[in-house]
């Protein structure tokens, strides 16, 4: 089987080649993002390959069609950039739903400790052999509340990370899991309530029509005075200028940021002789208290690996049995 692989990193390719080579399945590798001007790459293939920030719209679902493409291997499990609707009846999507969990919330515990405890500060100023430390001032994580919207399966290993650091824990879920309160240092909670009295927010949900800006200016202003955000789920769940104004009126007290409303531009590339377009990202850049990755949260062994492992299993699920238990 020939699938054509979109936004394609060195980082996934040991791993592709390791997998495919065992199944038959021949992986071309483009640079490039697999988008409406893209699209034509996936002639003569059986399958397209996308992950997070690939623009699988209707447009390019019409085109993979009438090329004869009929399976979308998305190597993420979140599917928010394709139409899903559209695709119907023309393409088989499927997806990973799961690779590591610990590496996602992993990096939301190590942005939180970063921000807190200022490395990223300490860092740079012990390069340059600058060991003083006004400043540098953090606080225990010990006995502070943390609210964690979404509690599947990243939000669960989060919640255990965090009891081990002695927090307390308030969780939100639109599907509320009976079996994470215990009552005490986890409770289930509404979403004000949360907001109310959380001092660390971590998001942990996918991206919906439901959760498109859940932290605007309204639920921002329902926040503790210093509150921290952690989102290491999907850009849009956070209003990104709502946000900035929200860290320049002290409501936030820091942010760590692995994704970004407007990321597909800018992520996973390359930009730093380029000037930077994007006014708000620039400007939360800049700011002390902001942490901001690119999108990397999953980016460890075990889950390219297992990102591999699964998306090619998936292909000759479809191969072998024309079923897939990971379709969408
Ligand atoms: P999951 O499906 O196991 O858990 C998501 C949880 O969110 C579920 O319990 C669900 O009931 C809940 N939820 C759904 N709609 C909600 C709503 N309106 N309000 C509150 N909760 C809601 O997903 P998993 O594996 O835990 O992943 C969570 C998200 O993490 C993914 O959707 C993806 O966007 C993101 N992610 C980010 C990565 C990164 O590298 N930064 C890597 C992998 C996932």
């Amino acid at each position: 089987m020939k699938i054509a692989f979109f936004d394609a990193k060195p980082y996934d390719l040991p791993a592709f080649e390791k997998y495919g080579k065992k199944a038959g399945v021949d992986f071309k590798y483009f640079e490039t993002k697999l988008n409406r001007d893209t699209a034509k790459l996936a002639n003569n293939f059986d399958g397209v390959c996308a992950f997070v920030n690939d623009e699988i719209d209707s447009y390019v679902i019409d085109s993979l069609y009438e090329m004869d493409v009929r399976i979308l291997a998305l190597r993420c499990s979140g599917f928010n950039n394709v139409d899903t609707e559209h695709a119907k009846g023309k393409l088989r999507i499927l997806r990973v739903p799961a690779y590591s969990p610990y590496a996602v919330a992993e990096h939301a515990m190590a942005l939180l400790l970063t921000s807190v405890r200022r490395i990223h500060k300490a860092y740079i100023r012990s390069k340059d052999f600058n060991f003083s430390l006004n400043g540098l001032t953090g606080f225990d994580l010990y006995g502070k509340t943390v609210g964690v919207i979404g509690t599947g399966r990243i939000g669960r290993v989060f919640i255990d990370i965090c009891l081990g650091f002695g927090m307390r824990v308030l969780a939100y879920d639109k599907y509320p899991q009976k079996d994470i309160d215990n009552g005490d240092t986890v409770r289930n909670a509404e979403l004000v309530e949360l907001l109310e009295c959380s001092d660390i927010i971590s998001l942990h949900c996918p991206l919906t029509d439901e959760t498109y800006h859940i932290m605007d200016e309204a639920n921002l202003s329902k926040c503790k005075d210093g509150v921290i955000i952690i989102n290491t789920s999907r850009g849009a769940l956070v209003d990104a200028e709502a946000l900035l104004l929200a860290i320049k009126s002290r409501k936030v007290g820091a942010a760590c940021l692995d994704v970004y409303e407007e990321e597909s531009e800018l992520f996973f590339k390359d930009n730093s002789g380029h000037i930077m377009e994007d006014d708000i990202l620039a400007r939360l850049i800049s700011m002390p208290n902001v942490i901001v990755t690119s999108h990397q949260a999953f980016l460890t062994e075990e889950a390219l690996s297992n990102i591999a492992e699964a998306t090619v299993n998936n292909i000759i699920d479809i191969r072998n049995t024309g079923m897939c238990k990971n379709e969408i």
